[in-house]
């Protein structure tokens, strides 16, 4: 077995993303040896070694299942899962450990973060979303009714372990929101992520993900970047009422982005080509804007989105690279709208 080791540097809090065909057998060697308990928290479905793993190790495992669906992703949940906690008797010494997609190591992630002020979470990452995102750089939290993951804390695992083998049973709806998640890498460095293979791609897309991390750990700048597509993303999520998943969307924000971005004559149509060769034609992904979305809600949407401080916000490509265009008339926004293609 051959796994990429992906280091996340922040100093006394640097860990290891692990991936590859197999990872799974590398999280014995993370387990903190002051844990005597671990708590598992994942969702019914989701096959893995891990509990066989732990108690092997001779640690003591619970097992705890949340609810699949953001209305899951909840304080509700995380009162649950403490509550849990404090009838296992579980110490800040013990392990919790987050075994499924983005949801689920959100919330896990926060739980960890809660409980005792802080006990050490790794996660076990078993979506694309997950390992190339959601899993690396310490973002946890859940939902409020006014909002998607309003309430959380930057809390960072003491390892990721990402096995690529979970990927072949992913249904296809979640492995195309990985792959518009995916896609955004493409445009943040000059990397040609197309001539690698899956468990090389994924492992470098960890690696982009870790470097912002590791020099902007809570999002002062470059982590913004990361952003990229999700302006418009996030808007098609709610006026599509969720029909479109977040990467689905993603994947339409960013060939919108790079419109923009020639509307706004930063980059040449070349460019713009090239996004909807990578979204459209490698990953298969829909690159028009649904024709269930309403053009001007959707730019009401986007002037609200949480990131937007400055008027209409995006993240775009320039002569300088990819970076976050704050103030952007909302006539020029709607008019590359209009010129997209709907299906
Ligand atoms: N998912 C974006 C970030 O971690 O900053």
């Amino acid at each position: 077995m051959s796994v990429h080791i992906v280091k996340v540097q922040l100093a006394d809090r640097s860990y290891d993303v692990v991936v590859g065909n197999g990872a799974i057998s590398s999280l014995a060697g993370y387990l903190p040896k002051k844990a005597k308990r671990a708590v598992i928290i994942t969702q019914y479905g989701i096959e893995s070694q891990v509990s066989e793993i732990v108690s092997a190790a001779g640690l003591q495992c619970e097992t705890v299942f949340i609810g699949r669906g953001e209305e899951f992703k909840s304080l509700q949940t995380i009162q649950h899962l403490c509550e849990s906690f404090g009838q296992w008797g579980i110490t800040r010494n013990d392990l919790i450990i987050g075994v499924g997609g983005g949801m689920v190591t959100d919330v896990a992630g926060f739980a960890a973060a809660s409980w005792h002020r802080g006990t050490d979470v790794i996660h076990v990452s078993t979506s694309l979303v997950g390992m190339v995102d959601a899993a690396i750089g310490g973002k946890t939290g859940v939902n409020l009714a006014a909002g998607k993951n309003l309430v959380g804390a930057f809390w960072q695992p003491k390892a990721v372990i990402c096995d690529t083998a979970f990927l072949s049973t992913l249904p296809s709806k979640e492995l195309r929101c990985g792959h518009g998640e995916m896609a955004k890498y493409h445009f943040l460095t000059g990397d040609d992520l197309v001539s690698l293979e899956l468990d090389d791609r994924v492992a470098r897309c960890a690696q982009i993900k870790a470097d912002i991390v590791s020099s902007d750990e809570r999002e002062g700048g470059l982590r913004a970047l990361l952003n990229s597509g999700h302006t418009l993303g996030h808007a098609i999520e709610i006026e599509s009422n969720f029909a479109f998943a977040h990467g689905e969307a993603v994947a339409i924000g960013l060939i919108f982005a790079s419109k923009l971005a020639h509307s706004l004559g930063r980059v040449p149509q070349e460019r713009v080509d090239y996004h909807m060769h990578i979204v459209g034609e490698t990953y298969g992904l829909q690159t028009a804007i649904p024709k269930s979305c309403s053009l001007d809600r959707l730019v009401t949407l986007m002037a609200k989105d949480k990131k937007a401080v400055d008027g209409l916000t995006f993240v775009l490509d320039g002569p300088q690279g990819v970076e976050t265009v704050a103030g952007i008339p909302p006539q020029i926004v709607y008019q590359t709208l209009e010129a997209m293609e709907v299906l």
